[in-house]
């Protein structure tokens, strides 16, 4: 018999999540489980090295430790692929002004939302910003998210920003979940640009795009690098001009797109082969259509309509029908979502966005690490990826998103440790 390190048996179910050609799954091909009933997974130097049925596997093999599942279900670890950590502070006044009825971007070109968020992170030391932080990421871990992306966005000068990917780095080292940063200083335009957007454009290209590819060189950690494109921020051009900057320095793509107007920028982010597409609420059809020929990864976000209380979510089965691959996340940040739970992602994808449970656990798993481009390592119980695996307190996967508000995780194993018992 050979010898693992840990071996979970008598799962109900185990979701493998298979990569469609080694990629994420594109159009009707998304929510293929691969499920294993009575299922086993093996796990060896922190990897996934078997999964199969329970009287195979245990014939196979010994184990450092065993755990009996006991007839729940077995899933990866979520990915969350788009987060506005670190931030500092909240913004629970602006939350009481958009119940009494003023709109986000209302607040924002008033001088609040973001920069309000700004204010406080620039004051902030990074000691501050860990202090305040590593609180969520544990929600998040006890939530079931093993690996998430983070984004600056909350500096918009170049020390502070430099500063909040600082501050990922020493949230990274403290605790399980993973952390892929991306550099957002084009999240808006700050107080002392007003009015001088192409200016604060300059800056970016100018001096923020080559500290952050400064920083990349001294840690050897490649960025992404985001925009937030939208109306009354950055538009097209704008945004073309930061992004084909960024990739010359070396960074890879994300943006933000179409939350409340569709510009074009989707269609811009496939044409500079971004790894995704985020929000995609307003998106005009040609950009749909774009996203169904390109490699480009549309992220539906839909706690955030739901935080804003609007009533339009990214229309999936549109996205889907284009051969388009979508993954889901939190898009947790103050201002308009303040949500740490892929569970609760889950259930609003499934009500909101016409999502099943399978296809929304697909997207939160294997197409959210192909959203960071991290689909090659984690996101699926595929043999040799990292062992990020959680025990389900339900026998069967589809609880998720019909069940929310309470927390179905029971057990989280991060590169094949045990991390999180619930019980
Ligand atoms: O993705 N839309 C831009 N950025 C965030 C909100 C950030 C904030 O309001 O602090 C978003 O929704
Ligand atoms: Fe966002």
């Amino acid at each position: 018999m050979e010898q693992v390190d840990l071996l979970i048996l008598n799962a109900s179910q185990v979701c493998v999540i298979p990569s469609e050609h080694g990629g994420p799954q594109r159009g009707s091909g998304l929510g293929e489980l691969g499920l294993v009933e009575n299922g086993a997974v093996a796990v060896k130097n922190g990897r996934i090295h078997h999964t199969g049925p329970t009287t195979d596997l245990q014939t196979r093999y010994t184990a450092v430790q065993t755990i009996d599942a006991n007839g729940r279900a077995v899933i990866p670890g979520f990915v969350d692929p788009h987060t506005h950590l670190p931030w500092f502070g909240d913004r629970a006044h602006e939350f009481e002004m958009r119940l009494a009825g003023a709109s986000y971007m209302e607040i924002m070109a008033a001088g609040g939302g973001i920069m309000n968020t700004v204010r406080q992170a620039r004051q902030a030391s990074i000691d501050d910003l860990v202090a305040d932080n590593l609180p969520r990421l544990q929600r998040m871990l006890a939530h079931g998210t093993t690996s998430t992306e983070a984004k600056t966005g909350y500096g918009l000068d170049t020390a502070t920003e430099i500063k909040l990917l600082d501050a990922m780095l020493a949230l990274h080292a403290v605790q399980p979940v993973e952390i892929t940063p991306t550099f957002l200083p084009a999240h808006a335009v700050p107080a002392e640009y007003q009015g001088r957007t192409n200016e604060y454009v300059d800056l970016v290209i100018n001096d923020m795009l080559p500290a952050g590819a400064e920083w990349m060189t001294q840690h050897h950690i490649q960025l992404f690098f985001d925009v937030f494109c939208e109306a009354g921020v950055f538009d097209v051009p704008q945004t073309r001009r930061m992004m084909e900057t960024a990739v010359t320095l070396g960074y890879r793509l994300k943006i933000h797109a179409d939350e409340f107007e569709g510009l074009g920028g989707t269609k811009l982010a496939v044409e500079l082969g971004a790894v995704s597409a985020d929000h995609l609420v307003k998106t005009p059809d040609a950009d749909i259509a774009a996203l169904g020929q390109g490699q480009t990864i549309a992220v539906g976000l839909p706690g955030t309509p739901f935080g804003l209380g609007h009533q339009e979510y990214t229309p999936a089965k549109k996205i889907l029908a284009g051969g388009g691959a979508l993954a889901l996340a939190t898009d947790l940040n103050p201002g308009t979502c303040w949500c740490e739970s892929m569970q609760m992602v889950i259930a609003l994808a499934c009500r909101y966005m016409g999502l099943t449970q399978a296809q929304a656990l697909a997207a939160a798993t294997l197409n959210a690490a192909h959203a960071i481009g991290r689909g090659h390592e984690i996101g699926s119980l595929e043999p040799g990826k990292q062992a990020d695996i959680l025990i389900l307190d339900t026998p069967d996967y589809r609880q998720l998103g019909y069940r929310f508000g309470t927390n179905l995780v029971n057990t989280v194993i991060k590169k094949g440790k045990v991390t999180i018992n619930n019980e």
